[in-house]
């Protein structure tokens, strides 16, 4: 009988491909029973940045603080947000069935339906206070290292970006080996400031995640 380990192995292979539209058709049908599946094997990237949001913005700050969370899914990190007190948070996300998921629970002001890359978004400069983006990346190409350049346009100066994802993408990936240098020249050309890069063990099942904290400038 399939363990929870394999029928999320089976579902991440299944979103892990070089088709957006099958992938973006699969997370369709996964919509369902996504956020349980999850839970079952112990994901944990949206807490991983709802802490370093927390670390960044004191609570009496949190209800004014105006988030944008990229790739947002059905709204995992929206709910840890909401309950550490921010209450100004936006979702971007291509697939409808699992942003609806987030509608159905009111977790998002404002819902953008769509795909973030390097080109700019039709949201102006310097909106948000802070970027999170949990579980972005995947094998096979999910949001493009170059999104990074457009997180950053949408971030006013000395607001924060906060990204975790699985460690062996930015090991491994063909597409992913990228992020990290491309993290490096973006501070080289003073777009922004690491604070933190950590390991967040246990992402899900026994795989550790990473999560960044940059400071844009
Ligand atoms: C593994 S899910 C993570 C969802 C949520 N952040 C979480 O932690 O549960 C990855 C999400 O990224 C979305 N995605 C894929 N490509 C994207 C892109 N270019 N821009 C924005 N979101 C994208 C997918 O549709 C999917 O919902």
């Amino acid at each position: 009988m399939a363990t929870n380990e394999d029928r999320l192995q089976n579902k991440v292979a299944s979103i892990s491909c070089k088709s957006v539209e099958e992938s973006q058709r699969n997370y369709e049908k996964w919509a369902e029973t996504y956020e349980k599946d999850l839970h079952n094997v112990g994901y944990s990237a949206h807490l991983a940045v709802c802490t370093r949001m927390c670390e960044k913005f004191p609570p009496e700050t949190r209800p004014h603080v105006r988030i944008l969370d990229v790739g947002a899914g059905t709204g995992l990190a929206a709910k840890e947000l909401r309950k550490q007190g921010f209450k100004h948070i936006d979702g971007l996300e291509p697939q409808g069935t699992m942003l609806d998921k987030a509608r159905e629970l009111d977790l998002y002001e404002n819902y953008f339906q769509t795909f973030i890359t390097e080109k700019p978004l039709d949201i102006p400069a310097n909106t948000y206070d802070a970027v999170t983006g949990s579980g972005i990346y995947a094998e096979g190409g999910h949001v493009p290292c170059e999104a990074l350049i457009e997180m950053i346009r949408l971030v006013k100066p000395g607001g924060y970006i906060a990204l975790c994802t699985r460690h062996v993408l930015v090991q491994n990936s063909e597409i992913y080996k990228f992020l990290e240098p491309l993290m490096d020249k973006l501070e080289a050309e003073g777009k922004w400031k690491k604070e933190s890069r950590e390991i967040w063990p246990r992402f899900y099942m026994d795989k550790d995640g990473i999560v960044w904290c940059y400071k844009v400038l």
